[in-house]
């Protein structure tokens, strides 16, 4: 027995180092040391041993099974790193190569000026308001000291669900909520969506206004003069040149417009400024004593200015855009560039 086993040991380690694949290796395990191996045929014949023999052989084949097992795991690892090593030769990366894109999403143009313009009313501190998009005549014509007979409120201008209830055409209609919530002193924008049944060139059926207002004691027409600056400043930049021209609003009373030095030509004259060198910004003025007493404040004690502007007009500005319909159309190219 004892020559059976050290025979089955040299011809194991022989197999063993001639072995070259995992398969291999495992098949050998089972022909040498599994149930039906060769080592356990061996080792059957210890019943044929005598006392004194048995315990020795015993641990013999106790050994040679350990050193079996021994040869096959090194042989294992062996064949393991060699395959890691071929793989990694062969399986080459090249970390220089340009990756694969994944497209990222980016704000319209739209959201991004509002924001823009939010963020500068929170830092002039500003409260930013929220209204209703259909909204009642109350609040977006009457109670805005806009006459019955005023052209805005026909068919052919304004968007009516029912005789009460139209889609709001200005975001001004906030106005009132706002106040009728809030007591003076504040200060508010409200950037929104309004509708006006018009399409052409440069009018779509719905559009974006934000609107302001600042309400307190002894608030002046300097007061607005000097915050809309300010805010036309952070807008397009320090420096830029404003003017206010007289003009009529029915809720603002004195009302102005306000130009701004023509962002595309800075004042020479352009085609984009009609060869003026001013472009119309927005509409603004002291609140009509009407409006404030419509939501029950009193003239005499409390003043304010108000003021609304186009937000797709300061996007184009901003971005140098000439055609307002690119804002929805939706062509992923135009999109696309403002990331
Ligand atoms: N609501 C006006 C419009 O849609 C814009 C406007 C003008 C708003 C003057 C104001 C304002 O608050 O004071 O044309």
């Amino acid at each position: 027995m004892k020559d059976k086993l050290s025979l089955l040991k040299n011809e194991a380690r022989q197999e063993i180092l001639n072995s070259s694949t995992l398969q291999e290796v495992e098949d050998l395990r089972v022909k040498f040391l599994g149930k039906k191996g060769q080592l356990t045929e061996i080792s059957k014949g210890m019943k044929n041993l005598s006392a004194e023999e048995r315990p020795v052989v015993g641990q013999l084949l106790n050994e040679v099974r350990t050193e079996i097992t021994d040869m096959l795991e090194s042989k294992k690892i062996e064949i393991t790193k060699e395959l890691k090593a071929k793989q990694l030769e062969e399986e080459v990366i090249d970390i220089t190569l340009a990756g694969k894109k994944t497209n990222q999403g980016s704000l319209h143009p739209i959201t991004e000026t509002t924001d823009l313009l939010k963020k500068i009313s929170m830092d002039m501190g500003f409260d930013i308001a929220d209204g209703p998009e259909i909204e009642y005549v109350k609040y977006n014509f009457d109670m805005l000291n806009i006459p019955e007979s005023h052209p805005s409120r026909d068919i052919t201008d304004t968007f009516y669900i029912s005789d009460d209830v139209v889609l709001r055409t200005q975001t001004s209609a906030v106005q009132i909520r706002y106040m009728q919530e809030h007591k003076p002193p504040f200060r508010m924008v409200c950037p929104g969506k309004v509708y006006r049944p018009d399409y052409d060139v440069s009018h779509t059926p719905m559009f974006h206004q934000i609107e302001g207002l600042m309400v307190g004691e002894n608030i002046s027409f300097a007061n607005l003069k000097a915050i809309l600056t300010e805010f036309i400043e952070k807008i397009f930049g320090q420096g830029t040149r404003v003017r206010f021209r007289p003009h009529f609003f029915p809720f603002t009373e004195p009302s102005a417009e306000m130009d701004v030095e023509c962002v595309i030509c800075k004042g020479k004259g352009c085609r984009v400024c009609k060869g003026s060198g001013w472009l119309e910004i927005m509409g603004c003025g002291m609140v009509d004593p009407a409006v404030l007493e419509a939501v029950g404040y009193k003239a005499d004690e409390v003043s304010g200015f108000a003021f609304g502007m186009g937000i797709e007009r300061i996007t184009m500005l901003r971005h140098g855009i000439d055609d307002l319909r690119a804002f929805f159309e939706n062509d992923m190219r135009f999109l696309k560039q403002f990331k």
